[in-house]
């Protein structure tokens, strides 16, 4: 049963249904009709264009709240329209100038309830006022104790997968895309940074104006508010940090103007003006978090060598694969993921040298079969294209998505010939720019553009056991990274003998110390 709201907030007065969704599948398993089974918006219906929001960050009660302005397409002339929410509250609606009626879904797991507002077919804009919540999933607030300077308190928000609904009301889909400009209010002595073009200073109001001219997904709309520099690397890139890691960090990440000529060499011009990273306190939850415009990133990373700056190539490589072409639904999360570690060791192998990518493959290999032998052969979320209904999407965060779908581009380069594969890509990132695309609209691009009715590529390639079937496929692509063997053999001498000295006779590098610890004995 679903409750309905009227003007006057958190009222619970009459009930509604909700539409039926398609359930008509093709021989693979797969919806006929796109449908995101982690929204509750109905986007083929009247779908979200751009966003203006201006919001209060409150740092007393850990509550963000202020106004989301959409601008809407009524496609169907429809008298509604749903977006996704979670845990927020709902204080006013105004639709064409005037309060208008809305309806609040049941809760449900991870997805929150549905928010259907009355619309006019005509109806271009829509005013939701609304607080967050104090345990809002996607925020997290920081004492000051929990920064590196412990004087201000920090916040920064983690809205992939499904939490962007926990600080905005949208259609949280990665299916659909907006535009957006933002008003953000916060403490005078704060500098407040989003996934869009960005400050580089403090004022003296305390409000800060962004802009994000390309549509994006709204699991890409991120904030981060705290005591926060800014310090150039070159002319198109640079880093945010706390003053006392700024310097830190534009140090360790000097390579990035490289990494992006180089990505932008092989898939084409990096279309999102300039591309600056965030690193943040040490609880960021992620190794990094590709929002446009600015990388969030871990402490962690800055290691004082810049042995970890693959990650930087990761979240770079998403501008392309993610940001440009995104998976459609979380279902296609290795569209995302399994691109994206494809083109992070390319980027790694034209900026760093082939045998870091090779030992960066080798290691990725690795972890693919001991979460292939934990899950089980025959276990359905070793697929790539997977089935989260009734599940939260962050279940498929493995390397399943990662490896797995880096293993399949593998075998398509190695099918066709790298050059031909390059052509392919850059092709695929360019005619797919800004839009969301499924497994199946992927499958039926590489068959058009590139296996283009060849049997023999076709069975090299065997698209239908990577994709749908679960386990290792049988054409799993060589890996090879020969630095390794005399790990091997240190650690068989180490063993014969117990003489550790054996070990310090090569100095290792960070690959090499991954590869050294996940061998070292069973027992130690
Ligand atoms: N987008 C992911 C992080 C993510 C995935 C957050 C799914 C929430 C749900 C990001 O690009 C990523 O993959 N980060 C990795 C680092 C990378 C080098 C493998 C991480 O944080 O471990
Ligand atoms: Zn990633």
């Amino acid at each position: 049963m679903k409750k309905l709201l009227l003007v006057i907030p958190y009222l619970l007065i009459l009930s509604s249904c909700q539409l039926p969704v398609s359930s008509v599948k093709d021989k693979n398993g797969e919806p006929t009709q796109i449908h995101d089974p982690h929204s509750f918006a109905e986007p083929a219906s009247a779908v979200v264009k751009h966003l203006d929001l201006d919001i209060k960050v409150d740092f007393s009660s850990k509550q963000i709240s202020g106004t989301a302005d959409w601008t809407i397409n009524n496609l169907k002339g429809a008298d509604n329209i749903v977006f996704d929410t979670r845990n927020l509250l709902i204080s006013k609606i105004m639709t064409d100038g005037q309060e208008t009626t809305y309806t609040m879904g049941d809760e449900e797991e991870f997805l929150g309830r549905p928010l259907t507002v009355k619309i006019r077919p005509g109806t271009r804009k829509i005013s939701i006022t609304y607080t967050t919540s104090a345990d809002a999933a996607a925020l997290q607030w920081l004492t000051p104790l929990q920064t590196s300077g412990k004087v201000h308190p920090y916040l920064f928000t983690q809205s992939q997968a499904i939490l962007a609904r926990t600080w905005i009301p949208c259609q949280d889909s990665p299916g659909v895309r907006f535009t957006y400009n933002a008003a953000v209010t916060v403490p005078k002595e704060l500098l407040a940074v989003m996934s869009a073009i960005n400050p580089t200073e403090k004022n003296q109001t305390g409000i800060y104006h962004f802009k994000q001219p390309s549509p994006i997904p709204s699991y890409l709309m991120a904030l981060a508010v705290g005591d926060i520099a800014f310090k150039a690397v070159d002319k198109r890139t640079g880093v945010y940090a706390e003053p006392t890691v700024v310097d830190k960090a534009a140090w360790e990440f000097a390579d990035m103007g490289k990494m992006i000529n180089a990505a932008e060499k092989l898939y084409g011009p990096y279309k999102w003006g300039r591309y600056d990273v965030l690193v943040l306190p040490p609880s960021f939850p992620f190794g990094g978090m590709e929002n446009p415009m600015l990388t969030f990133a871990t402490p962690t990373v800055l290691a004082g060598d810049r042995s970890l700056v693959s990650l930087i190539a990761h979240e770079l490589a998403h501008n392309w694969s993610g940001n440009l072409v995104t998976n459609a639904t979380w279902n296609d999360f290795w569209l995302n993921e399994g691109f994206t570690t494809y083109l992070e060791r390319r980027i790694i192998e034209e900026v760093y040298g082939k045998e870091d990518a090779n030992m960066q493959e080798f290691l990725g290999r690795q972890s693919l079969i001991n979460l292939v032998n934990e899950l089980g052969e025959t276990n359905p979320d070793t697929r790539l294209k997977n089935d989260f209904t009734g599940r939260d999407p962050d279940e498929g965060v493995s390397d399943i998505a990662y490896e797995k779908g880096y293993s399949f581009l593998r075998v398509i380069e190695e099918s066709v010939g790298r050059k031909k594969f390059d052509i392919f890509l850059k092709e695929y990132f360019d005619s797919h720019a800004f839009q969301s695309i499924t497994t199946k609209q992927f499958l039926s691009y590489l068959d058009s553009n590139l296996i283009k009715g060849s049997k023999s590529v076709k069975e090299k390639i065997n698209s239908y056991a990577w994709i749908y079937q679960p386990g290792m496929p049988a054409n799993m692509p060589p890996t090879n990274a020969p630095a390794f063997k005399t790990i091997d053999t240190l650690i068989a001498g180490w063993k014969q003998t117990g003489d550790t000295h054996i070990l310090s006779r090569k100095e290792f590098n960070t690959n090499e110390y991954l590869y050294f610890i996940s061998h070292l004995p069973e027992d130690i």
